[in-house]
């Protein structure tokens, strides 16, 4: 890649910064569809995020810039403007610099995973959903599961009261579908999708137990690292269809490529 004054450049913010893919998964997409676009991970503290971002404004070849672990709701208040779907997920993933200097923010979690989802033709129209974790990427899920039209949504949580409040939250915004917090039988579901980060590490527990989940259900991870999870192995060995955490965040980046677009 030549990257020259006339490349448009991005970056990723991130602490810590050695899990991040994203750059390297941008950097190919937008090699392959013939962007002059380069992406650099860059590793923000917490306590300078605010710094950065004054300083990212002031860059004119910085077109935007991705949000990850821990950044996705505090850069909100560094901000100009954010999306209505941000706004509901409360968190942000991409922002765009205008060509004026303002910041926009958004979050294309919701739509990639609901992408990743219709990309393995797995529906989820009128299906039954059960979602572990209720951390800021299990908030852009839910949301993105009662939008594309699921019938019914159990959210489980370590920490019960953020089931709570995202599943009252979704169930504010999408009354079609019936959603509700708690423990429920993997079994009973046509789709089960794990968006906690157990599973990162090889010896994680399970983040859930997934007895009797066979063919005809869909167990989806959106862990990126592993591609495939201890809980995917399992689904899968059970006869389960599975889908990993790389189609999420592929699925995006023809979302930031349009959303970028000056
Ligand atoms: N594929 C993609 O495009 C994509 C996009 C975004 C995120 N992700 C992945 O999604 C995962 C979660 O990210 P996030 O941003 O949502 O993180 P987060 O906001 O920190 O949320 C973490 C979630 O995991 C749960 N959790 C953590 N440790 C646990 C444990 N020991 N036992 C039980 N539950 C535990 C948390 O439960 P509590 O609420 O009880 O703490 C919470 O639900 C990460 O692996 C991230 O890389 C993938």
């Amino acid at each position: 890649m030549e990257i020259t004054g006339k490349t448009k450049i991005m970056f990723v913010l991130a602490d810590p910064i050695d899990h991040v893919r994203a750059s390297a998964v941008m950097n190919a997409y937008f090699g392959s569809i013939g962007d002059d676009l380069a992406v650099s991970p860059i590793h923000v503290l917490p306590g300078d995020l605010g710094h950065v971002i004054a300083s990212l404004r002031l860059m004119r070849n910085v077109f935007g810039f991705g949000v990850t672990i821990p950044h996705k709701t505090r850069v909100i208040e560094h901000l100009d403007e954010i999306t209505p779907a941000a706004r509901l997920i409360g968190a942000v993933n991409f922002v765009k610099r205008t060509a004026e200097g303002c910041l926009v923010g958004d979050n294309l979690d919701a739509r990639g995973f609901i992408a990743s989802l219709a990309q393995h033709e797995v529906a989820v129209r009128n299906r039954k959903v059960l979602q572990v974790g209720a951390g800021g990427a299990g908030r852009a899920t839910a949301f993105g599961l009662a939008e594309a039209g699921a019938r019914e949504l159990i959210i489980t949580n370590r920490d019960d009261g953020k089931a709570h409040a995202l599943a009252a939250a979704v169930a504010a915004h999408y009354p079609a579908t019936k959603v509700s917090a708690g423990r429920a039988e993997a079994r009973s579901f046509d789709l089960i999708v794990n968006t906690t980060s157990l599973g990162m590490k090889p010896d994680d527990p399970l983040p859930v137990d997934i007895e009797g989940v066979g063919a005809g259900a869909t167990v989806s991870d959106i862990i990126v690292n592993p591609a495939v999870t201890r809980l995917l192995a399992r689904a899968a060995a059970q006869g389960a269809k599975v889908i990993g955490g790389n189609p999420m965040l592929d699925a995006q980046m023809a979302l930031v490529a349009r959303f970028i677009a000056r």
